[in-house]
């Protein structure tokens, strides 16, 4: 497969969960419709899907059946997109630019993005449960419902914005910065996989109650070793992704972006760049994808298109 194949199985990909998002998200004729706007507006406007595409993909490597992830996949991506509306916040970010369009807090109003966020993660969750009551193993939905409240709450992706706004205006140690990136940005990358493995029943322990109150969900351990592979290569296009969009605030294009440009220095976030330059960043990222593009490759003629997959997060512009 080369980059111009992937190119199309990806767009291919992308409007096989839009067509599913627009679905699930219609503009209902109740006195509260304006929530729907809302949320339709920050969900069904560019975005590049890496989430959900990465969800089918990771489906297909294990060998389970996109139908079965394609709900959680849309899932995930309403998540992702509930933390960009509200990672764009004058309390965040203080972003006014999103997906080519004016941010949800200043097409509508603060007080609407807040809820459509919200709104968004709940409507996650209530198709995500739907779902796994669906499933001829409703079990394994429920497993997936676990992993995904877990990537995306405060051992995930919240914890990552805690630490990233707690980081700004500091020099933070590599270490700090590297929990940020894997938190932030990494946990929401590694969902897809997770959610593909539990779909298809992959858990090599079943019943692993260790008589806590909750399980430490979702351990990499639990699967067997090329479901481990898989979330390596996501674990590191993760990290790869955040450092690649540190660059792109800087030397991204505006237009092409769909988000401001130098955001990041505006309120002085601390970054791999910031910490290692532009040059060595470039450098670190540039070995990262080798090392995806290594672990792709092990998976054979199915790995294709996750190591076309390194390349274009490489090479990306927007
Ligand atoms: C932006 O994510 C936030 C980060 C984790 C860097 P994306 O770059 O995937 O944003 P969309 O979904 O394409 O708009
Ligand atoms: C945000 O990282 C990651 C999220 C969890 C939303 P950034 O703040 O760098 O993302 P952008 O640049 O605004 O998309
Ligand atoms: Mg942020
Ligand atoms: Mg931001
Ligand atoms: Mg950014």
């Amino acid at each position: 497969m080369n980059q111009s194949e992937f190119k199309n199985q990806f767009a291919e990909m992308v409007a096989e969960v839009e067509a599913a998002l627009r679905e699930y998200i219609s503009v209902k004729g109740n006195p509260q419709k304006t929530i729907y706007e809302a949320m339709e507006y920050s969900l069904l406007c560019g975005g590049k899907r890496i989430r959900p595409v990465l969800t089918l993909a990771a489906a297909d490597v294990l060998g389970v059946s996109r139908e079965d992830v394609k709900p959680f996949a849309c899932a995930l991506e309403m998540i992702h997109t509930y933390s960009l509306i509200h990672d764009d916040l004058p309390a965040m970010d203080n972003d006014d630019l999103r997906r080519g369009r004016p941010t949800c807090h200043k097409q509508f109003d603060e007080a609407t993005a807040i809820l459509a966020g919200d709104a968004l993660l709940n409507k996650a969750f209530e198709l995500m449960s739907c779902s796994a009551l669906k499933m001829n193993n409703p079990l394994h939905g429920l497993r997936i419902i676990s992993d995904v409240s877990y990537l995306s709450g405060t051992e995930g992706m919240i914890g990552g914005q805690v630490t990233d706004l707690e980081s700004e205006g500091k020099t933070v140690a590599e270490t700090v910065l590297m929990h940020t990136y894997s938190c932030k940005t990494g946990a929401l990358l590694k969902a897809p996989v997770y959610i593909a493995a539990e779909a298809g029943g992959l858990r090599l322990s079943a019943n692993t109650h260790t008589g806590e109150f909750y399980e430490k969900y979702p351990l990499a351990e639990a699967f067997d070793e090329k479901v481990q592979r898989l979330l390596r290569y996501c674990e590191i296009i993760g990290t790869a992704f955040q450092i690649k969009d540190d660059i792109l605030d800087i030397e991204g294009d505006t237009a092409l972006l769909g988000k401001p440009v130098g955001s990041d220095e505006q309120e002085d976030k601390s970054t791999y760049v910031t910490l290692y330059g532009l040059t060595r960043c470039k450098e670190i990222l540039s070995e990262m994808t080798e090392e995806a593009k290594g672990i792709a490759d092990s998976f054979g003629e199915k790995g294709d298109f996750l190591r076309e997959m390194a390349i274009y997060l490489l090479e990306r512009n927007n």
